[in-house]
């Protein structure tokens, strides 16, 4: 497989980057689906006697009112509890779960933020869990610990619930990664070694990750890497894709899945990269090629899935990247001659990344399309696989069932208030630019 000449090569000028030596920009998950912003309510004495009495520390299990960073009480589930490690008195600070938001919110809280008149008597799920944990089959156990597939849908009630118990707590808080502080967002299967840090720091070439900035820094003074491992397989102004081969760089590949991990939930980590190709996309300057997202793709899809994870990294979201992701994949796809769909199940922002792109794309086509277009024929020019094609059609209400056929109503004003409905376009995949063949077995 080729590359573009000079960034890929290894023969590119090597151009310095030190870690630190640009101004760190610190993002946390600020999502509009679910918009925090921090806040404290005052404490209630007679409340805290009255709890105390009734029993603080609180139970994990325990369903309170919590202050959110929106000012406003939010109903969370005590998830776990720890002993501050300053105080000499034995308070406890709480990680809750808010019942109404995405777990990607959870986090640990003072005793201060929770509304202790509305505690509700604890249920003790603790209990429930054992007892459903018991009853699990050892195959089912295994299935969560070794698949990466699995997810909501796919799990049964006493599945999910080991997964949750399992990963019910963020291991690691924060990373460093080039010249971003990013607040993470679920638990990630970490090597125990490192279940005791708070921020772990990556060096945004290799991903090897450390536990000291220090430790970094020495890294980054040796590190000669600048871009990706792979091959250079698209490469638009200063924007680059990547492609990296599992097998070919294991450590690389291994190391990016415990990365990405701590944004995608109901992933289980990937013990087998050798099956996956990762296509990274990257932002290149005169320091290097830094990652903006990736996805990985199955060397051989049954169930022709052409994206197996998604993820654009927290700093660089809502700016377009996500289509671009998922446009690319679609691209692959057409150069393989096959129609693709993403591997289940799609988280929230998954999905509604989907739903924008097919709506997009589909509809961008029926706007110009002159005369009667099939189902299969949208699939043909779009690599979009049938059942996303109509599942996208039918959600806008654009599809009947007629005499044994789907039919697409197709009116150029309800096409264009949909359109304006789903959000910016992204940015453009400019496949003139894409050099590529698919992947083939070496012997
Ligand atoms: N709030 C509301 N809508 C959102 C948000 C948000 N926080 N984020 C994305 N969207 C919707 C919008 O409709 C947006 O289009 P718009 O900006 O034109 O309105 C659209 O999704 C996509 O926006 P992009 O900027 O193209 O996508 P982005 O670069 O933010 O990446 C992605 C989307 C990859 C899903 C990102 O949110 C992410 O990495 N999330 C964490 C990991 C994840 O959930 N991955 C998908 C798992 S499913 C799977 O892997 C098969
Ligand atoms: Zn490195």
């Amino acid at each position: 497989m080729g590359s573009i000449e000079g960034i890929n090569g290894g023969g590119a000028a090597a151009p310095q980057c030190n870690s630190g030596a640009h101004q760190m920009v610190t993002t946390s998950p600020a999502m509009e689906i679910d918009v925090p912003s921090a806040g404290f309510i005052e404490i209630d004495d007679a409340a805290v006697k009255k709890a105390k009495a009734g029993g603080l520390p609180l139970e994990v299990g325990t369903r309170v009112m919590c202050r959110w960073r929106d000012h406003n009480l939010h109903p969370v589930k005590v998830i776990e509890r720890r002993k501050v490690p300053s105080s000499g008195n034995n308070d406890y600070e709480y990680y809750v779960h808010y019942t109404e938001f995405n777990r990607r919110l959870d986090e640990w809280v003072k005793l201060e933020q929770l509304d202790l008149k509305t505690v509700e008597t604890c249920v003790d799920e603790k209990m429930e869990d054992k007892a459903t944990s018991l009853k699990m089959t050892r195959h089912q156990k295994r299935k969560i610990d070794e698949t990466h597939v699995e997810g909501h849908e796919e799990l049964d009630a006493a599945s999910l619930r080991e997964h949750e118990e399992f990963t019910k707590v963020k291991n690691i808080a924060k990373i460093e990664l080039g010249r971003y502080e990013i607040d993470t967002w679920y638990f990630s299967p970490f090597p125990p070694e490192y279940n005791d840090c708070f921020k772990l720091y990556f060096c945004e070439f290799c991903l090897n990750f450390m536990k000291r900035k220090e430790q970094l820094q020495r890294h980054m003074r040796k590190c000669d890497l600048k871009h990706p491992p792979g091959d250079e397989i698209y490469r638009c102004g200063t924007l680059s894709m990547f492609e990296v081969d599992g097998k070919k760089n294991k450590v690389y590949a291994q190391n990016l899945c415990y990365l990405a991990k701590l944004f995608l939930d109901h992933k289980t980590l990937y013990y087998d990269v050798d099956l996956f190709l990762f296509y990274i996309l990257c932002e290149c300057d005169d320091r290097g090629c830094h990652m903006v997202g990736y996805f990985s793709k199955e060397k051989h899809s049954e169930e022709s899935y052409n994206l197996a994870c998604i993820l654009t990294l927290p700093p660089y979201q809502r700016k377009g990247y996500g289509k671009f992701l998922i446009a690319f994949s679609y691209e692959l796809s057409k150069k393989e001659g096959k129609v693709g769909t993403p591997e289940r199940p799609l988280s929230d922002l998954g999905l509604l990344s989907y739903r924008g792109y097919w709506t997009r794309v589909l509809l961008d086509i029926l706007k110009k399309h002159k005369g009667n277009i099939s189902i299969k024929e949208l699939s043909d020019m779009t690599a979009i696989k049938v059942d996303d094609i109509l599942s996208t059609l039918q959600s806008l209400e654009l599809i009947q069932y007629r005499k044994g056929q789907h039919v697409i109503c197709a009116d150029p004003k309800v096409l264009d208030r949909h359109l304006k409905a789903a959000g910016r376009g992204g940015l453009e995949v400019d496949v003139s630019k894409l050099i590529w063949i698919p992947y083939k077995e070496q012997s």
